[in-house]
């Protein structure tokens, strides 16, 4: 169904405690996730990526997003992100929506 971005914003509060996003946001406990939707892994700059996420090779085209946020220790094993996993789909086309609201910058 459809993709709320008011209701990812929602969501987002899961990912706060770790990641900024938006026009001030800065790299914290993890990298910036302005434009992270088609975004290659591991290149934010000056963020000090454990060696699983910087050599995953992966982008983060929706699919593969998709995959990741629902077991991130599954999609990258090693990765030092420690958040267990968002199953509901519903709530991810909506984290999806909002993570789109953001252009890279
Ligand atoms: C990495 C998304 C929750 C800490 C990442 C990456 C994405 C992401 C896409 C890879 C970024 C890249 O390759 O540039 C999210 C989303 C979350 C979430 C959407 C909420 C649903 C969290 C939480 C924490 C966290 C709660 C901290 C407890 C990290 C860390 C990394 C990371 C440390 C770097 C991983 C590494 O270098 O191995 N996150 N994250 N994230 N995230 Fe999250």
């Amino acid at each position: 169904s459809a993709q709320d971005a008011a209701a990812g914003e929602k969501v987002f509060a899961q990912c706060r405690a770790c990641h900024q996003i938006g026009p001030n946001a800065k790299n914290a406990v993890g990298p910036i996730l302005n434009g992270v939707i088609g975004r290659h892994s591991g290149i934010v700059e000056g963020y000090n990526y454990s060696p699983a996420n910087k050599n995953s090779g992966l982008t983060w085209d929706e699919a593969t997003f998709r995959e990741y946020i629902k077991d991130p220790r599954a999609k990258v094993p090693g990765t030092k992100m420690v958040y267990a996993g968002l199953k509901d789909e519903q709530r991810i086309n909506d984290l999806v929506a909002y993570l789109k609201s953001f252009d890279a910058s």
